[in-house]
């Protein structure tokens, strides 16, 4: 008897619970429009499409109306451009009235939010309708001489109008950014927006893709945008160049191994090449099938074997096109390790690393591929010796291997890169020696300097401003948690003051 009853007070709390909440559901949530889908990467339909849209209401007695977003309440005429058509969907054991709303043509004016309205009850729609730019006449690739100027044009046609912007590698152009180089200019003729651009002075390093990116945003409506971009190629003539300059470049060659002269200028259009071998003033060419063209023709490759008759020998390579010839001499050079590095300085420290210098003096014809740090603490050396460490002691060194990237020959008087070596202890003091190695083999190491970290600067403590999380976590506690909560609780406070009654009885 007893449990009878409490199973009649739950199933009466759960009835309430659960269509309790549902049936102010109904009243809030009844009325639906189907999802607008402008399809993948759109943001709006194309103006001039046929577009339907149901709304479908709750109470089979109330009416289901569609209000335009004027206000006015669209009628039921057929033959009106935009209309609405009573339809009944088959429900549980009913029929509930829908009213679909038909645009037989869009156009920029039902950019908007509509309103479907059943009773009190009101829902809202957002519309965006755009007549997306097209480009007009627009050459898409332009090719202009060295030294010259062009504007570059970008004529679009589109409603809302569109709006030009120009920009390249992803950052926009304006005239700000560089007034002696850019103008940007709008024009309006009959055929729409005009936008352009002038580059002045142009230089190889102007050759590229230009973006023009027509923009549309509509006045009735916000985040109903369009955006439809051209690329434009502009290419600069230009005689070849050598990029590292014309200066005779030394490529080191192991013994009886070949060796690769590579001979890469920049040019437009794409360069010529011939080679040719230097015997005093007389040149004999290498015929076409000795050389062979990499990276779509823009490097010309000779291999030679390294040996005692290419060693010294001068190698000419001549790059020409229409707009001019430049020629580069190359020689082959005997690999040799790395001499021994002249000095080693201290660049700069920081609580934990050493930056600092390898330099050689006099001219080195030997590339550099790998440096080994070998490196100590100070007091870990007897307290009593003084000068430098034996080489007992740089047994116990620590060691770090650098790889060293494009440091091939260097032909300057003194030369030399920047090394750091991290994580250190802060504020120690370090001996440091250095040795540079190259397929030949290693050189000696150099004379040890001592370097010091310094004391770890004072972090500062920056407070994470947190947008106060708490009031966050509060809004977070769902409607459902509370719906829970107050039906545990419900339980609770009902089942207690049953046990009571029951004990009264
Ligand atoms: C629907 O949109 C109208 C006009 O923008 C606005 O006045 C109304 O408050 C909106 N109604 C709802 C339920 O969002
Ligand atoms: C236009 O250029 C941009 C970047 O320069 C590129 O991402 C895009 O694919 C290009 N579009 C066309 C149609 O070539
Ligand atoms: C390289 O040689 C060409 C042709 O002789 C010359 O026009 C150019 O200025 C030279 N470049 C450099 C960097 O000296
Ligand atoms: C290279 O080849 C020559 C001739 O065959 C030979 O005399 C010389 O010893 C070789 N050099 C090396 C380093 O192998
Ligand atoms: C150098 O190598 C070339 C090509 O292998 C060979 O013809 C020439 O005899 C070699 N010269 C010497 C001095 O070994
Ligand atoms: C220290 O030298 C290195 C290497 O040249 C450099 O990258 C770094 O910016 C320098 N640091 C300071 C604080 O000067």
């Amino acid at each position: 008897m007893k449990w009878f009853f409490y199973v009649i007070v739950f199933i009466y709390m759960f009835y309430r619970a659960v269509y309790g909440s549902k049936s102010i559901q109904k009243e809030t949530r009844g009325l639906s429009i189907e999802n607008i889908d402008y399809g993948p990467d759109k943001a709006y339909y194309n103006a001039g499409v046929r577009k339907s849209i149901i709304c479908k209401g709750t109470n089979k007695n109330q009416k289901v109306e569609w209000i335009n977003p004027s206000g006015n309440v669209v009628q039921r005429v057929v033959t009106n451009r935009v209309f609405t058509q009573e339809h009944f969907v088959p429900a549980f054991r009913t029929r509930i009235p829908a009213m679909v709303l038909v645009i037989s043509h869009t156009n920029l004016e039902d950019t908007g939010v509509w309103e479907c309205r059943s009773g009190a009850v009101k829902r809202n729609v957002s519309l965006c309708i755009i007549d997306p730019s097209e480009f007009v006449d627009t050459p898409t690739e332009v090719t202009v001489d060295r030294g010259r100027s062009i504007t570059l044009s970008c004529q679009a046609k589109g409603e809302p109008e569109p709006r030009l912007l120009w920009h390249r590698n992803g950052e926009i152009i304006t005239e700000d950014v560089n007034p002696s180089k850019y103008q940007v200019m709008t024009k309006y003729n009959s055929q729409g927006f005009e936008g352009l651009l002038t580059i002045t002075s142009l230089e190889p390093q102007d050759s590229g893709v230009y973006n023009c990116d027509a923009i549309q945003e509509s006045p009735n409506l916000d985040d109903c945008t369009a955006s439809t971009s051209l690329n434009i190629t502009l290419l600069v003539n230009y005689a070849p160049m050598f990029e590292d300059g014309n200066d005779t470049a030394l490529v080191p060659g192991k013994e009886n191994e070949s060796v690769d002269l590579v001979c890469a200028s920049n040019a437009h259009p794409t360069p010529i090449y011939r080679w040719f071998k230097e015997d005093g003033d007389i040149l004999s060419e290498f015929s076409k099938d000795e050389i062979k063209l990499i990276d779509d023709g823009e490097k010309a490759v000779l291999t030679l074997v390294a040996n005692e008759s290419t060693f010294g020998q001068r190698y000419r390579c001549r790059s020409s096109n229409l707009y001019g010839e430049v020629d580069k001499i190359f020689a082959v050079l005997k690999l040799e390790k790395p001499r021994k590095p002249t000095e080693i300085s201290v660049e700069n420290v920081t609580h934990d690393a050493i930056h600092f210098q390898v330099k050689w003096h006099g001219e080195i014809l030997f590339p550099v591929d790998e440096v080994l740090i070998q490196y100590m603490e100070f007091k870990s050396l007897l307290k009593k010796r003084v000068g430098t460490p034996r080489d007992v002691d740089w047994k116990k060194a620590e060691e770090a291997l650098l790889k060293i990237d494009g440091y091939d020959i260097v032909d300057g008087k003194s030369s030399g890169f920047t090394l750091t070596l991290p994580e250190l202890n802060e504020k120690t003091e370090y001996w440091v020696r250095v040795r540079a190695s190259n397929e030949a083999g290693d050189s000696l190491w150099s004379e040890p300097i001592l370097a010091s970290t310094v004391e770890q600067p004072e972090i500062e403590l920056v407070e994470e401003v947190d947008d106060e999380p708490e009031p966050v976590k509060a809004a977070q506690i769902s409607d459902g948690t509370f719906y829970g909560i107050f039906f545990v609780g419900g339980i609770l406070v009902v089942g207690i003051g049953c046990m009571f009654a029951m004990r009264m009885v």
